[in-house]
């Protein structure tokens, strides 16, 4: 896949630091000796150094090149611990807490990124999406401007006329269960950043729903339609079309039928869904039965680059994902 390789070029030309807080984990091991045998990003791996050495033996992978970070006992523990009680000051966070937590890699990760000793991190091999976010929503957090953390995916289509050159990108398909119209419109505009940083392509966003253009009258339907309007008035260069369905945003036939006129409808690469269900559902879909490729998800709002794993992923999701992220390190949202 051409813009694969492009995302990996990327980031062995910017030499990112990234931090994989599952440092006995074997699949994130093997994908750390291809990232640095190939040069892809430089890596910190968290865990006790003695242990992680012992299970790269064990794995016959060489970590030589990694900086192998121990949570427990890092001379930056206390300075990390000062920066989490500034920042959670109002939810009465003590020192005490903020040492506890940093035992945890999870918290500990997202602590480096904000002191500038990492510039991303990937983890979720073997962690809930809920345990990696929220220390990074609760530290990182959000970009400024934006509210909400969403989930995107590259869904790589055997038909180079769908999409960019058979590229879709969906969103949001793993963070945010119900978004309210502010935050759909939030949705719209960062995953037209995100496509344009990762893939290099010109959005064209359609906003889904089970209507187009007035076919139906709903107050799903008019969710839609209002965060079209807001995400237009928050991005006025955005070419963005709502609201959609599917067919009228990807078929040119009957996008002629349903929206004539449009530049979007017949011809989107962005798919924003309403919810989290249809965005999870319908990406697992094209992925199973359309036998789609399906990269992510990519993390998008959050002021640095934060990417969660499937406990299912592989040693190439693992190196693919660690790739896009130090993409998204060098991108300048
Ligand atoms: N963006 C930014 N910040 C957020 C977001 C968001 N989308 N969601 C929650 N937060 C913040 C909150 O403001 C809060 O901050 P605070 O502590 O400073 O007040 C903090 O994160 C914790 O918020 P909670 O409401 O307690 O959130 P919780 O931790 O319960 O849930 C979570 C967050 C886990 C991401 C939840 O939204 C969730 O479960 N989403 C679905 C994840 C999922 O299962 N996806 C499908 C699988 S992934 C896949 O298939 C690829």
């Amino acid at each position: 896949m051409k813009v694969l390789q492009e995302i990996i070029a990327n980031a062995k030309r910017a030499q990112k630091r990234i931090v994989l807080p599952e440092g006995l984990e074997p699949r994130t091991l093997r994908a750390a000796d291809i990232i640095l045998k190939e040069g892809i990003a430089r890596l910190i791996i968290l865990g006790n150094p003695a242990e992680v050495r012992q299970e790269a033996e064990k794995l016959g992978v060489n970590l030589t090149r990694a900086v192998i970070v121990d949570p427990a006992t890092d001379p930056r523990r206390e300075k990390y611990a000062d920066m989490m009680v500034e920042i959670r000051k109002n939810k009465g966070l003590t020192m005490e807490e903020a040492l506890a937590l940093l035992n945890n890699p999870l918290y500990f990760a997202p602590l480096m990124i904000k002191a500038g000793d990492a510039d991303g991190e990937l983890a979720g091999a073997i962690n809930a999406t809920g345990d990696v976010l929220r220390p990074a929503f609760q530290y990182v957090k959000t970009l400024p401007g934006v509210s909400v953390v969403s989930g995107a995916f590259l869904m790589f289509i055997n038909d180079p006329n769908i999409g960019h050159e058979g590229i879709l990108v969906f969103a949001d398909c793993a963070v945010l269960p119900d978004p309210d119209e502010n935050q759909l419109a939030e949705i719209a505009v960062t995953t037209a950043r995100t496509a344009r940083a990762i893939v290099g392509l010109e959005p064209r966003v359609a906003m889904l729903s089970f209507s187009t253009k007035g076919s139906a009258s709903h107050i799903m339907v008019d969710k839609v339609v209002n965060a079209t309007r807001k995400a237009r008035e928050m991005d006025p260069d955005l070419k963005i079309e709502g609201e959609l369905q599917v067919d009228a945003a990807l078929v040119k036939e009957v996008a002629q039928l349903k929206a004539p006129g449009s530049e979007v409808a017949g011809r989107a690469n962005i798919l924003v869904f309403p919810t989290l269900e249809s965005g999870n559902i319908g990406y697992k879909l094209v992925q199973r039965l359309a036998k789609a490729e399906a990269i992510g998800p990519v993390l998008q709002g959050m002021a640095a680059p934060i990417n969660d794993l499937s406990r299912g992923c592989s040693v190439t999701d693992i190196v693919n994902m660690v790739a896009i992220t130090a993409n998204q390190a060098a991108a300048t949202f």
